[in-house]
């Protein structure tokens, strides 16, 4: 809570070590509190939470998270070899081991030609580069990113999802805020939709029985108690005389409602599931209208 203010409530969630975990939802969710709070920076009014298998905010635990903030501010009087150092340092990373890491991350983030510049002198994209070698330095266990391609050009953005894939197959795990959801489609092996400091709705994006869907229907005799009772299987229906296009989250949910549509009288001619976008899903689960 910040003050009256209740900024997550009722939050549970649970990451697989080694994933690339996906924590979505709109502006003032509570993505990242919930992120301060998993490292120890934002005590929680209540509930617990543990993260590495030590209490959240346990100092030498620390030692083994990266953190990229999504507001940061670094020493800019620092180049960027200065920083990543400093970092390394502070994690407990040997001298012998930063001599070679450094240079290799630094050319990692394209900031090479960069590299004895000073942080003042940057531009919001370099920036986001330094702070995510940062991040990396110290060859953390997990590593949570507050969206980390927030400013970078596309040749950035993809640099960024080529390191986090690289992370996880190193063997870390990767705990991710981002609003660009077609990268989060790609790059995610588990989802969470959170929305005033709750969890939603979860989604693993491997799993084809989950995939959401939506179904174009042609039918006749579709009365509106049968449209109102596909609330059951769901998230949205709109029908328009003989067409009716509905949103599923779950595609083993189809055979339900097409037995459904059947048994409720109407003459289906045509039901066409169609994969959802990881976008048309966000607008599906966080929109305030359901269509019912
Ligand atoms: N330091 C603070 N003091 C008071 N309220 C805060 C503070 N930090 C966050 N909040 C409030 O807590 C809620 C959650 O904010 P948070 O920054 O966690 O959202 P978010 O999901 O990360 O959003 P965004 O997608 O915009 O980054 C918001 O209502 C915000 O106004
Ligand atoms: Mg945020």
């Amino acid at each position: 809570m910040f003050g009256e203010k209740v900024a997550v409530r009722d939050l549970t969630l649970s990451v697989r070590r080694g994933e690339i975990f996906g924590f979505l939802g709109p502006n003032g969710a509570g993505k990242s509190t919930s992120i301060k709070m998993l490292l120890g920076l934002a005590t929680p009014s209540g509930g617990e939470a543990w993260v590495l298998g030590a209490p959240a905010g346990n100092v030498e635990i620390r030692r083994k998270i990266g953190f990229l903030p999504e507001n940061f501010r670094f020493y800019e009087w620092l180049t960027p070899a200065e920083l990543l150092h400093l970092h390394g340092r502070l994690c407990g990373v040997p001298s012998s081991k930063l001599e070679e890491r450094v240079p290799a991350l630094i050319d990692l983030v394209g900031l090479t030609p960069h590299i004895n510049k000073r942080l003042q002198n940057f531009s919001k994209g370099m920036l986001q580069r330094a702070g995510l070698a940062q991040a990396l330095v110290h060859e953390p266990e997990l590593i949570f990113l507050d969206e980390p391609t927030s400013g970078l050009d596309p040749l950035g953005r993809r640099m960024v999802r080529d390191i986090i894939r690289a992370q996880r197959d190193r063997g870390a795990t990767v705990f991710l805020n981002s609003h660009i959801l077609s990268e989060i489609e790609i790059t995610c092996d588990q989802v969470v939709f959170i929305r005033e400091g709750e969890v939603v709705t979860s989604r693993d994006l491997h799993a084809q029985q989950e995939e959401a869907v939506r179904v174009d229907v042609r039918a006749k005799k579709l009365s509106p108690e049968c449209i109102e009772g596909l609330a059951r299987w769901c998230d949205s229906a709109h029908a328009d005389e003989e067409r009716l296009t509905l949103t599923t989250s779950s595609r083993g949910r189809l055979p339900d409602i097409l037995r459904y549509l059947v048994g409720s009288g109407a003459e289906v001619y045509q039901f066409t599931p169609q994969r959802m976008t990881l976008e048309e899903l966000f607008i599906s689960v966080m929109g305030e209208d359901r269509g019912f």
